[in-house]
């Protein structure tokens, strides 16, 4: 592993590189990224470094958001078939039919979408700031896009808004029960329960606490609580061990894990830096029309 690392950092070097990872990741990608965090971070972060290169350790719409906020920079994703099923779970067609309908909508994107979805919405949106910022827009009607769960989430924490909402679902966190969430609190009374809102209504119903990737891992760090259900993707518990080694973290049911994310290794991450590839690229139409939408997520998410 010295080797590996010794050469990681003179290809760092040499390429003027820097390593951004999704806490999805598995966990030695993440020990040798220099930023890691949720999805939002890394948009934000991604605007901020001054490296001409980002090696993005995470799926394909998180290297798209890097580029399209970064134009002038190489952005390199480690594996290139490390892509988001959900990302692709909405159509064109029915934002246009939904525009049609409601001529007061706003077309709300969940950062988790292809750059093409991107392009057609009005505002991009995470998990850690989707109430706050469709609580913000003007428009009465808003079609939540591709996240079904996600944007019942919001609807419920924004009910003055009529919030269409998207079949779409992300296969790991809607795979988490209830019947999951009440066999682990029967089992661990003293736990408390945290979840991603990407799970199903009736899951977070059960929560404690329903947040972003950094939102479950703050919480967990500040509570008094020494006891922990964690309803999200399995890579979290690194940075929850990391930072709580007194606390014990318990998965919600079955082992939650993304195949996508975990695509990503140290060896793959070496290559891209060698060889430049895969390289994230984006017609400039593309670029340009995904842009407003994502950096205004960055301005309402910052007030
Ligand atoms: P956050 O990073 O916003 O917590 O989203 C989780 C996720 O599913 C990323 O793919
Ligand atoms: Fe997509 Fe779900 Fe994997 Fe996140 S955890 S990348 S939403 S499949």
């Amino acid at each position: 592993m010295k080797e590996k690392l010794d050469k990681l950092l003179r290809l760092k070097k040499e390429k003027d590189a820097v390593i951004l990872a999704h806490y999805y990741v598995p966990d030695e990608v993440q020990d040798i990224a220099d930023y890691v965090g949720d999805s939002y971070y890394l948009s934000e972060i991604a605007t901020k470094v001054e490296a001409q290169t980002i090696v993005l350790c995470g799926v394909e719409f998180m290297g798209e958001s890097a580029k399209i906020l970064n134009p002038d920079k190489k952005v390199l994703l480690p594996a290139a078939n490390a892509d988001c099923p959900m990302a692709h779970m909405a159509a064109v067609e029915k934002i246009e039919e939904i525009r049609k309908e409601y001529e007061d909508v706003a077309v709300v994107c969940y950062v988790n979408s292809t750059a093409e979805l991107k392009m057609n919405a009005d505002v991009c949106v995470t998990s850690s700031n989707a109430a706050k910022i469709v609580k913000q827009l003007p428009n009465k009607h808003i079609f939540f896009i591709p996240d079904e769960n996600l944007g019942s989430y919001v609807a419920a924490q924004v009910p003055e808004k009529h919030v269409i909402l998207n079949d779409g679902y992300c296969h790991v966190h809607s795979n988490v029960r209830r019947e999951d969430i009440l066999k682990a609190k029967k089992a661990r009374p003293n736990a408390q329960v945290l979840v991603h809102p990407e799970c199903k209504e009736e899951v977070v119903a059960l929560a404690d606490y329903a947040g972003s990737t950094s939102g479950i891992i703050g919480y967990a760090t500040e509570s008094e609580a020494q006891e922990f259900i964690i309803g999200t993707e399995m890579g979290v518990f690194h940075e929850l061990k990391k930072r709580n080694p007194g606390k014990s973290f318990y998965v919600a049911g079955s082992l939650q894990i993304c195949p996508n994310m975990k695509k990503i290794t140290v060896d793959k991450v070496i290559s891209a830096l060698e060889t430049e590839q895969p390289e994230v690229i984006l017609s400039e139409e593309v670029r340009n029309r995904a842009y407003a939408p994502l950096n205004r997520m960055l301005e309402l998410a910052g007030q």
